[in-house]
This record gives structure tokens, sequence and C-alpha cells, in this order.
């Protein structure tokens, strides 16, 4: 695990990382345009590190849950919660948004999902079967 900082929408977050898990491009523009009213219920799907959790928590979202079927993605988004400090931010092993409670209901969903074309499964945080739009 190695650690960085990253700035986005003017919030310096402390991202935890490692070699098959971090924030890139699509991070980057999802990070820029997301939006969170306060108080909002958020969760992000195939969060990766978390970083964009750790966004909508600072952003003022009430209760963000951070879900991904990689334990060592969500090993690294608890890390990235705990060092910027956001106990709102509840991470889940899991697929999409099973386990999330569906009531009440939630207000935004971010996501950046795999979407290369790999019809073998290289990255489970990148490949997206044949197309690339297997999960999209
Ligand atoms: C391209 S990475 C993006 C990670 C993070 N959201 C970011 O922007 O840095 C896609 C993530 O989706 C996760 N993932 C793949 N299939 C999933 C599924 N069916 N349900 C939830 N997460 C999934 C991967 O483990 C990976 O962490």
């Amino acid at each position: 695990m190695r650690l960085r900082t990253v700035r986005l929408q003017g919030h310096d977050l402390v991202e935890a990382f490692d070699g098959a898990h971090r924030s890139d491009h699509a991070t980057r523009f999802v990070g820029a345009h997301v939006r969170v009213l306060p108080g909002a219920r958020a969760a992000e799907i195939g969060c990766g590190t978390g970083v964009l959790s750790c966004l909508m928590a600072r952003l003022g979202a009430g209760e963000v849950w951070a879900m991904d079927v990689d334990p060592a993605a969500v090993a690294l988004a608890d890390e990235g919660a705990r060092r910027n400090d956001l106990p709102q931010v509840r991470t889940v092993v899991g697929n999409l948004l099973d386990g999330v409670p569906a009531d009440p209901p939630l207000d935004v969903v971010a996501a950046v999902m795999p979407q290369k074309p790999s019809p073998a499964a290289f990255s489970v945080a990148y490949a997206g079967g044949e197309d690339g739009a297997d999960l999209l």
C-alpha cells in the first residue's frame, strides 16, 4: 500500500493505493463533476481506492456507501476513509449495490466501472468483457 494526495474540487484527499487500484483520468473526470447536496445519501459502485467516496463525504454527503467486489480495493478504501477522518464512508465487499439498504433511496450514485475490452479477466479493476461494456 502506498499513499498520495489527490486534489478534487479543491479538496485534498489522502488516497491509499497499490499496483492494481489507483485513481486515474476517469476518476478525475467524475471527481470534477459530481455534485452532492448536504446530508445526501450517496454510493460509489466499484470504489477502488474510494477517493470519490471520500470526495462525496467531503462535499457534504451524510452517508456514503463505498462498494467493490475486490476485498483488496475495499481495504484501501477503508484506509483512505480512516486517513481522511470520514466515518460517514461505509465500505462493503459486494457486487454493484448488493448490501446497500434500499431505504431511504440513494440521492447520488457515482461509478467508474471497468471498461476495457478484454475477453480474459486480465484485471478486475479494468476488464469489461469482450466489448468493454459488460458492466456499463
Ligand atoms: C476502473 S476501477 C475504478 C475505481 C474507482 N472508482 C476510481 O475511480 O478510481 C473499477 C472498479 O470496479 C470494481 N468492480 C468490478 N466489477 C464490479 C462489480 N460487479 N461490482 C462492484 N465493483 C466492481 C473493480 O474491482 C475496480 O475497483
